[in-house]
């Protein structure tokens, strides 16, 4: 692999891939070469600095690493989460084409369906106000109780998919801090309140302390007898959610083989479910199957995840840009960003390969965006004069929801655009002296100006196109980006499905608790952390 890497450094730094003004100079049809398309969903890599030299090193990096072969290992049901020994196979979750999926020998399509089924009915019930709270009223408001995949996935897509949401309002709980349940308990009523308490575990402490706050909320108001009626859980515990007290009937499991940052395709959906209906909720489903049908089956050049995945591990391993930005110019993708960060850096961001050694160069970058045009007024400035070089990666619709507001997206088209077009071109000095000369100002003042108006230009950018945001283009969206984060780790060759790099603090926390509650002395830490220990009691009110 480090051969072929270097191999691609000096093709990088030999050809004229990297100067992209020259690139687009010298072929018209270069969009034409370095696009591809899925239906209405298209790829434009073209202003990535990539050539057909590039691409079939990419390529024989691919075929050296056996993505191929890893991916059907995935899809096979193979425990290519070796180290905590499980399949990983969330996409039997959206699997529509109902093939059998096995796992240990076993067809698991049947137990999927069933939760489906369970869960629509569920659904069904709660929108339609049959499964009532404890006093006869219909529920009005639903409270996800999770953190991390049991809740970013769910909250990114009832954001997403705001023009489908025709049920219950939704709230979303996961921060421990008490400020977040009590901020969310300020607008809803017991009476009409459901809540939704997932976790994958039923173990983790923030999950399980805003559970036992909200319990309280409604037996505090309505009397124990009421709880039942106002709980209902997602996890794979099933026994750890009976000792919660949650009544069998009003449980929606999943299974180990889904990863927590992958298990938005779950029950873990049933917010989204509730939200938009089961129908839309299939569309969703169908949308990630589309991605896996294409995933497994078109030709590398023509495989979007596998394109996407190629050119993020050429960013980062070959270029060495140690982050990406997400730009969605859709204002409802507003979390995307923040749901791709778990999905990528909690799967990529591993030090050590699936052999025990030490990542060869480095694995995933660090991945951060806010959605456009917002973020053209905060942190633009830097991707485009700032001196380090940073991939961005821009989603845009061809229509919106509000066709009475085409203009605003058509204004939302041009300054999408027009970002990806200037980090390419960027302006030389020339351009900048000769709007200045245009302006009419004085030489010494040019030449004082002129160089702080220059963009470099050669700045990379891909750019996603869809017709419009829908269940099935939200659930084809996510389906891609899972598979690119799968084709970069299969890359790096590292085991993308733990998260071991998580537990170190969530230990230390459990210790440290009886120390910040004055019940324990700090002896034993360092003397950083028993000086802040003491700050804070010493001011504890
Ligand atoms: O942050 C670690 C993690 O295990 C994530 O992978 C997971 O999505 C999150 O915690 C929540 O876990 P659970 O669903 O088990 O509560």
């Amino acid at each position: 692999m480090k051969a072929l890497v270097d191999k691609l450094k000096t093709l990088a730094a030999e050809t004229s891939a990297t100067d992209l003004r020259a690139a687009f100079a010298a072929d018209p049809q270069r969009f034409d070469h370095f696009s591809v398309a899925l239906d209405d969903l298209l790829l434009d890599y073209s202003k990535c600095a990539v050539n057909e030299q590039i691409l079939a090193g990419l390529e024989e990096l691919a075929d050296a690493a056996k993505v191929a072969e890893k991916r059907d290992a995935m899809f096979s049901g193979a425990p290519i989460n070796f180290t905590e020994g499980r399949a990983v196979l969330h996409t039997a979750l959206r699997n529509r084409a109902n093939t059998p999926v096995l796992v240990d020998g076993k067809d698991v399509m049947g137990d999927v369906n069933a939760v489906l089924d369970a869960m629509g009915a569920f659904a069904d019930g709660i929108r339609s106000g049959a499964l009532a709270g404890a006093t006869g009223e219909k529920i009005t408001d639903v409270v996800n109780i999770g953190i991390g995949g049991s809740d970013l996935g769910p909250v990114m897509a009832t954001l997403a998919l705001a023009p489908y949401h025709d049920g219950p309002r939704l709230h979303f709980v996961s921060n421990v801090d008490g400020a977040h349940i009590a901020d969310t308990l300020k607008l809803v009523s017991p009476e009409t309140t459901l809540f939704i308490v997932a976790s994958k575990t039923f173990t983790t402490i923030e999950t399980m302390t805003n559970a036992k706050t909200a319990r309280a909320f409604i037996a505090d108001k309505l009397g124990e007898e009421a709880v039942g009626h106002h709980f209902c859980a997602v996890s794979t515990a099933l026994d750890k959610v009976a000792a919660f007290g949650i009544d069998a009937a009003r449980v929606f499991g999943f299974w180990d083989w889904v990863g927590g940052r992958y298990s938005i395709w779950s029950a873990i959906g049933l917010p989204l479910m509730i939200a938009i209906g089961k129908e839309n909720f299939g569309e969703f489903l169908a949308g990630g199957h589309a991605i896996d049908t294409h995933f497994r089956t078109a030709p590398l050049r023509q495989n979007l995840p596998m394109l996407l995945g190629l050119i993020g591990f050429y960013h980062r391993n070959v270029l060495g840009y140690p982050s990406r930005a997400i730009l969605p110019y859709d204002q409802r993708l507003s979390r995307f960003p923040a749901y791709l960060q778990q999905l990528d850096m909690e799967s990529n961001g591993k030090g050590v390969t699936i052999d025990g050694t030490p990542v060869e160069g480095d694995s995933g970058p660090v991945v951060w965006g806010e959605p456009g045009t917002n973020g053209q007024h905060a942190f633009y400035q830097l991707i485009h004069q700032g001196t380090s070089i940073i991939p961005a990666e821009f989603m845009i619709a061809a229509n919106g929801h509000e066709p009475a507001l085409r203009h605003q997206h058509d204004l939302l088209i041009a300054n999408c655009l027009a970002q990806s077009e200037a980090l390419m071109k960027g302006r030389p000095l020339e351009e900048a002296r000769a709007q200045l000369e245009d302006k009419k100002m004085p030489e010494a003042d040019i030449a004082r100006i002129a160089p702080h108006r220059v963009f470099t230009g050669n700045r990379p950018s891909l750019t996603l196109v869809y017709d419009k945001l829908t269940p099935f283009a939200l659930g084809r969206l996510i389906a891609l980006y899972e598979h690119r984060v799968f084709v970069e780790g299969a890359l790096f060759n590292i085991n993308s499905f733990d998260q071991w790099g998580v537990e170190l603090g969530k230990e230390l926390a459990t210790g440290l608790l009886p120390v910040v509650e004055g019940k324990e002395s700090a002896e034993g830490h360092d003397s950083s952390t028993a000086g802040l220990v003491k700050a804070l009691l010493s001011a504890k009110a």
